[in-house]
C-alpha cells in the first residue's frame, strides 16, 4: 500500500466560471491507524452539480468549502486496514472521503455495500444519491398517476435518467428533455422514455408542445433557464414541479423566469427540496432502486475520467454537459 495520499484542495474560490487553477494537488503522508480508525483505498469518486455551490462562499442550504481542505464528494472504495472491530479489510463501502486516494474514518458515515449484484459504482449513481434524489422528487413532489405526463430536464443524467424511468413503472408518460440529439436518443431508445426533446435544437417550445398533447402534469427541475421557461408554458392547472436543481445558472448568472405569473393562473405546486434533508425515505428508496438494477430494470450510464487529476476538468465539463450520464473518476 501507498505511504502517501494524494488529494485535490479548493486552491481559491471562481470568480465566474470554475478553471483548474481553482484546485491544487498535494501528498499528505498516510500516518497509522489509531485504534477504531479504518482504512479505505477509494475506488471511484463521484463529481455532482453541487460541489459548484460549495465552491462559493455566500449563503446557501450548506456551509461552503473551506479553502485548502480536501474537496467534499462521495467516494466508494475497500477497505484495505482497519482497527475497527465492525470493518474488515475487503469491504466495499460507501463514504463521503472527498477527492483524494484514500480515507480514513474512525467508522462515522462509512456505509457497507453488496457489489455482488450491483456494481460498486452504481452506489454513487443509481443505487446513491443521485438515484434517491430522482425516487424523492417524483414520488413526494410530483407523485404521478397512471396517464400523467412527466417531464424532465437534463433527462440523460444521474437524476433525470431516474426519474423518467420511475415515472414510466408507474404508469405515466415520460418525456425528457436533454443537450443533443445523441443524448436524446438515448433516452428515447435505452431508457424507454416516450418523447426525449433537444433543447439546443431551436425549436425547444414548439417540440415540447408537439410531445406533450396533453399537457404537463409533473416536471422534474433539474437546469432552470429557456427550460423552465418552455415547460412552464405547457403545465395543466393544479400540475406539480419538483425543484431540484438550477444547473444553468450554477457557473454564471441564474437565468431569470420570464412568465412567473403562470404559477397563479395554472395554481401549480412549486417545491423545491435537498435530498440530505429526507433521510427517511432513504432505506426504501435505495432498496427499490438497488432491486431495480440488480435486476436490469433501471438503465444507466456513466462517464469516467482516469485518476485523481483529470478531476479539475471532468468536474468543468459537468458543468457544461459534457458529460453523457453518471460523471464519475476512476481512482484505481
Ligand atoms: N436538490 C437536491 O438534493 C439535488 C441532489 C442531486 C442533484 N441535484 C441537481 O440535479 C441536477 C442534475 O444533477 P445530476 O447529478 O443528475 O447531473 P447530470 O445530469 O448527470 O449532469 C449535469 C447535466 O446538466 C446539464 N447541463 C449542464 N450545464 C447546463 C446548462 N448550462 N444548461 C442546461 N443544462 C446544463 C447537462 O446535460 P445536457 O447536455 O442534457 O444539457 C449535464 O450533462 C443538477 O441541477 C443538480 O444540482 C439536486
Amino acid at each position: 500500500m501507498s505511504q502517501i495520499n494524494r488529494q485535490l484542495v479548493l486552491a481559491s474560490r471562481p470568480q465566474g466560471a470554475v478553471t483548474p487553477d481553482n484546485f491544487k494537488l498535494v501528498e499528505t503522508p498516510l500516518a497509522p491507524l489509531a485504534d477504531g480508525e479504518l482504512r479505505v483505498r477509494n475506488h471511484f469518486l463521484s463529481l455532482d452539480p453541487y460541489m459548484r455551490g460549495r465552491m462559493n462562499d455566500s449563503k446557501s442550504y450548506a456551509a461552503p468549502q473551506p479553502l485548502n481542505e480536501v474537496m467534499i464528494g462521495g467516494t466508494v472504495g475497500e477497505v484495505v486496514e482497519s482497527k475497527n472491530p465492525k470493518f474488515a479489510v475487503g469491504d466495499k463501502v460507501v463514504a463521503m472521503f472527498g477527492w483524494q486516494e484514500y480515507g480514513t474514518s474512525n467508522g462515522a458515515g462509512v456505509q457497507k455495500v453488496d457489489d455482488t449484484h450491483v456494481p460498486l459504482s452504481a452506489y454513487l449513481g443509481p443505487v446513491g444519491m443521485p438515484g434517491v434524489t430522482g425516487w424523492y422528487g417524483l414520488n413526494r413532489i410530483i407523485a404521478p398517476k397512471a396517464g400523467d405526463t412527466v417531464v424532465v430536464s437534463a433527462a440523460s443524467g444521474a437524476v433525470g435518467s431516474v426519474v423518467g424511468q420511475l415515472a414510466k413503472l408507474a404508469g405515466a408518460r415520460a418525456v425528457g428533455i436533454a443537450g443533443g440529439a445523441d443524448k436524446c436518443r438515448y433516452v428515447v431508445e435505452t431508457l424507454g422514455f416516450d418523447a426525449c426533446i433537444d433543447y439546443k435544437g431551436g425549436n425547444l417550445y414548439q417540440d415540447l408542445k408537439a410531445a406533450t398533447p396533453d399537457g404537463v402534469d409533473g416536471y422534474f427541475e433539474n437546469v432552470g433557464g429557456d427550460v423552465l421557461d418552455a415547460t412552464l408554458a405547457r403545465m395543466n392547472p393544479f400540475g406539480r414541479i419538483a425543484v431540484c436543481g438550477f444547473i444553468a445558472g450554477y457557473d454564471g448568472q441564474p437565468v431569470p423566469l420570464k412568465h412567473p405569473s403562470l404559477i397563479l393562473t395554472q395554481r401549480l405546486l412549486v417545491q423545491g427540496f435537498i435530498v440530505s434533508e429526507h433521510m427517511d425515505v432513504w432505506p426504501e428508496a435505495l432498496k427499490q432502486l438497488g432491486t431495480l438494477v440488480a435486476q436490469k430494470k433501471l438503465q444507466y450510464r456513466e462517464t469516467i475520467a482516469q485518476g485523481l487529476d483529470a478531476a479539475p476538468d471532468a468536474f468543468i465539463g459537468l458543468l457544461k454537459g459534457k458529460n453523457f450520464g453518471k460523471q464519475l473518476v476512476k481512482l484505481i
